[in-house]
């Protein structure tokens, strides 16, 4: 009988070190301690054995008994430590390791135009001034003179959301704003830029699209302030070696008014296909406040003069970069946006 204790205690101290997981474990501890394990169906022979040998046969197996729990409660402690470890190594941080590359956006080309523009204005003593996407009639047409039978007016050329009502053609009802707000305080000095919407939608045109309205108003102001701020814009924008060609034009706002080339910035003039062989690229309206858009946004005509211009934004940033395509600037393309960091 003792030999047989022995006997099992070696073969239960193997196959627990042996064992790989908590589950075999626990399949070792029914085999050899459960109700129907190995050692109590040896001590169901106890009976067979000398009354007198009982006593120590019965201490030995209490003794086996204790033995083999400790084993196995040292064997699951063990295991179970070996598990947390295995979870570490899996969470563990190589610290050796390349980063993730960040990755940062830039801004829009047409922002970097934008800001370019804000900054030679500033630059001159302008102010920044807003206007509303959505304009009343009033505002968009009514007080810069545009006379109603006006082709711009048309529910066709125009995004109308009531008969009074319209996303703004241009940024020229913010001039109105601005002299508002501000008379009879001179100077003014603002630029205005923003979003402008037209019923327009090819490669040249979007039915949205950006421009910078301009405006200077004082006293004595004349054509030559406007000419000159012009030339100074354009070779800030497009480099010192720049001219520009004013053209006599009419918009109902301005009087005299003009538009306004400067040199092709593909070919300094010679002529190409860019400014069709004429050496001039056409950039902005311009022209001289008419006296009744002064009157209107109070400012007295016989007092104070002034000039305004309005460019667009994406036109100068086509030439600026060479773009072809208008329709790059909303397409979100990262391959085009890219190129601009
Ligand atoms: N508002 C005119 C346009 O959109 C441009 C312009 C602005 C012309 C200011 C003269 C003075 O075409």
């Amino acid at each position: 009988m003792l030999e047989k204790l022995k006997a099992l205690e070696e073969e239960a101290r193997a196959a627990v070190d042996a064992a790989a997981d908590l589950e075999e474990l626990k399949g070792l501890k029914v085999r050899y301690l459960g109700k129907k394990g190995e050692l109590t169906a040896l001590l169901r022979g106890l009976g067979s054995v000398p009354a007198e040998e009982r006593p120590l046969i019965g201490k030995e197996a209490n003794d086996l008994r204790q033995k083999l729990e400790q084993m196995i409660d040292r064997k699951e402690s063990r295991l179970k430590d070996a598990g947390k470890s295995g979870q570490w190594e899996k969470e563990r941080i190589d610290v050796t390791l390349p980063g993730l590359p960040t990755v940062l956006g830039q801004r829009h080309p047409l922002t970097l135009v934008l800001d370019e523009i804000k900054d030679i204005f500033y630059g001159l003593g302008f102010q920044v001034a807003h206007g509303p996407d959505i304009e009343t009639d009033f505002y968009n047409f009514e007080a810069l003179n545009i006379p109603a039978d006006h082709p711009a007016r048309d529910m066709q050329d125009s995004f109308y959301i009531n008969p009074g009502l319209l996303l703004r053609t241009h940024t020229s009802p913010v001039q109105i704003r601005a002299m508002e707000k501000r008379a009879p305080q001179l100077p003014v000095r603002v630029i205005a830029p923003g979003k402008v919407y037209r019923r327009d939608d090819d490669a040249t045109h979007s039915p949205m699209f950006h421009q910078v309205e301009g405006l200077a108003i004082d006293k004595n102001i004349t054509f030559a302030d406007l000419k000159g701020t012009l030339l100074l814009f354009a070779r800030e924008m497009f480099g010192s070696g720049q001219k520009i060609r004013l053209r006599p034009s009419f918009f109902p706002f301005t009087e005299p008014s003009a538009e306004v080339d400067i040199s092709c910035i593909m070919c300094g003039g010679d002529g190409c296909r860019t400014c069709s062989d004429t050496g001039w690229l056409e950039i902005l309206g311009s022209g001289m406040v008419h006296p009744r858009v002064l009157e209107v946004a109070g400012y007295n005509p016989k007092e104070v003069t002034g000039y305004a211009f309005g460019m667009g934004v994406e036109r100068i940033a086509m030439l600026k970069y060479g773009i072809g395509d208008l329709r790059l600037f909303f397409s979100n393309d990262l391959r085009f946006l890219k190129q601009f960091s």
